[in-house]
């Protein structure tokens, strides 16, 4: 989608849409006086009628407004004069999203960003604005011969005729555009079916957005590498699968800073979790083409985050395998050495993410980080204890707890903090090797959090788990983006001023 800043009087503005709020109280607001002027009492002849229904979102659509340029005029019920909170801004975004996806529109002129919206600010509501427009016209149709939705809407315009913000917004508008290009490609990534996004297409990925951004540069490790290095934890997974295994690494080069140490994001790369020997049942096991979403994100923040240019170092790191049974598949009771050099008992080949994320986080200490955080599609637990509302965090460090917590509210992409006590180590003992990769039925995420906390010791680490989120099941079904706002938003938190 076309992001882009008019300066250009209302009723000047040529547009498939004008979009214009419509407020209740002592004034229906100033966009919309001034616009009821121009068009002769159009608008305060509808209020009168109240043809706007009372629901906040509610709209109607005026035809060929005369003293208009714009093919059509939407007006929007957006609540009070004093202002709303985010949720009625975000239904009110979502239901004229929703409208404007139905129109035979190519082009929207918004000036729903002057709403007042209380606690948040023009860059906030501009951002919302994009990537929940941006949302309602995602299709994943590539694989489509026939049928194809037709995505007409294509250009959106916000309006300033304020000199003194225009500015600003120009830079709100270039982060909302990096962002939205963020999540679409981790929604491309983790929809694409298991065939087509395979190991290799996640590293071949990679290797494109390095080739495009100066910023990037990418190091693509093999199967070989990665036995010279020991990650005996990680090829146990591969080593079931025909496909050759990755370890992706992509790094973000730009704080001028010196001796400033790295963000690493590890994201889960399993491009296909059947379960292994351990398989699982056939119902749904297709979507199980999305257990690459913590990598899918991990990759889209690394797009987002190259187009916005904070001062800060990222690093990607991603362990990428299918997880298959086959004669060579590894087997419940088999024991592994990780890079570590710590031992583990296999006793569910299901749970292979945290097979393949520990030797990422071994791996990832050589970059003295200043945190790492994981990024993975973990645990069924998860999506049964917090749904597709809340990311589940997990970590060994309360400021970056807090940090995370905060920057997933800022960018409405959120997370809940489960513990991460001691006491649920136990669940992972095994009486043949250092640990066991599965603690039993209760509390499942945390034992998988238990699990990959052995592997970062002397680092501030956080885990994300985002079985919930990164997916939307039933018939809306496909890849939802997450974390990939929260991502970015943490970064820019962490970026020098
Ligand atoms: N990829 C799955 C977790 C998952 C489940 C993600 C449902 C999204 C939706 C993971 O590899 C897995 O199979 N985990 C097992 C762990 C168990 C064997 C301890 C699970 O959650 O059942
Ligand atoms: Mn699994
Ligand atoms: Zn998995």
């Amino acid at each position: 989608m076309e992001i882009s800043l008019q300066t250009t009087d209302l009723h000047e503005i040529k547009t498939s849409c004008l979009v214009i709020p419509v407020l209740k109280g002592k004034s229906i607001g100033p966009i919309a006086e001034g616009l009821d002027k121009k068009t002769r009492g159009v608008i305060s002849k509808i209020i009168e009628l109240e043809d706007i229904k009372k629901k906040i979102g509610a709209n109607v659509l005026v035809n060929n407004c005369s003293g208009l340029k714009a093919d059509r005029l939407m007006l929007v019920n957006s609540g009070s004069d004093k202002g709303i909170d985010e949720a009625e801004y975000r239904q009110i975004l979502a239901t004229v999203a929703k409208e404007l996806g139905k129109l035979p529109a190519t082009s929207v002129s918004s000036t729903l960003d002057q709403v007042k919206v209380l606690r948040r600010d023009n860059d906030w509501k501009i951002k919302q604005h994009a990537r929940i427009l941006d949302a309602e016209l995602y299709a994943f149709d590539e694989l489509k011969t026939k049928n194809k939705r037709k995505k007409r809407l294509s250009r959106l315009a916000f309006v300033s005729l304020d000199k003194t913000i225009v500015t600003s917004i120009r830079k709100s508008i270039a982060d909302a555009k990096a962002l939205i290009a963020g999540i679409s490609l981790a929604k491309d990534l983790a929809n694409r079916p298991g065939n087509v996004c395979t190991p290799t297409h996640l590293a071949e990925t990679a290797v494109q957005l390095a080739a495009e951004y100066p910023a990037l540069q990418c190091k693509i490790l093999e199967e070989m590498d990665m036995e010279k290095m020991g990650m005996g934890s990680f090829l146990s997974v591969s080593q079931g699968s025909r496909q050759p295994a990755k370890l992706i690494e992509l790094k973000y080069r730009q704080s001028q800073v010196e001796g400033q140490k790295p963000i690493v994001l590890v994201g889960k790369g399993v491009t296909f979790d059947s379960g292994g020997i351990s398989l699982k049942p056939g119902a749904a096991m297709d979507e199980m083409k999305y257990d690459m979403g913590g990598a899918a994100s991990v990759l889209g923040t690394m797009l987002t985050v190259a187009k916005m240019q904070p001062a800060v170092d990222v690093i990607a790191l991603i362990p990428a395998t299918e997880n298959l049974p086959d004669g060579n598949a590894s087997k419940p009771g088999d024991i592994v050495k990780s890079m570590s050099g710590q031992t583990i008992e296999i006793l569910n080949t299901d749970a292979e993410g945290r097979l393949i994320l520990c030797d990422a986080l071994t791996y990832a200490e050589q970059f003295d980080p200043n945190v790492i955080i994981d990024v993975a599609t973990l645990t069924g637990a998860c999506v049964v204890a917090l749904g597709a509302h809340a990311t589940g965090l997990l970590s060994n460090d309360d400021q970056l707890s807090l940090d995370l917590t905060e920057a997933g509210e800022a960018a409405h992409d959120r997370v809940w903090r489960l513990p991460l006590w001691a006491d649920y180590q136990k669940q992972i003992e095994s009486p043949f090797a250092d640990m066991a990769n599965v603690g039993g039925r209760s509390a499942g995420t945390i034992t998988a959090a238990c699990f990959l906390s052995r592997f970062v010791e002397n680092q501030r680490w956080a885990h994300l788990d985002i079985a919930g989120t990164a997916w939307n099941s039933g018939a809306n079904k496909g890849a939802t983006g997450r974390p990939v706002a929260l991502l970015s938003q943490y970064i820019c938190s962490q970026a020098t001023k």
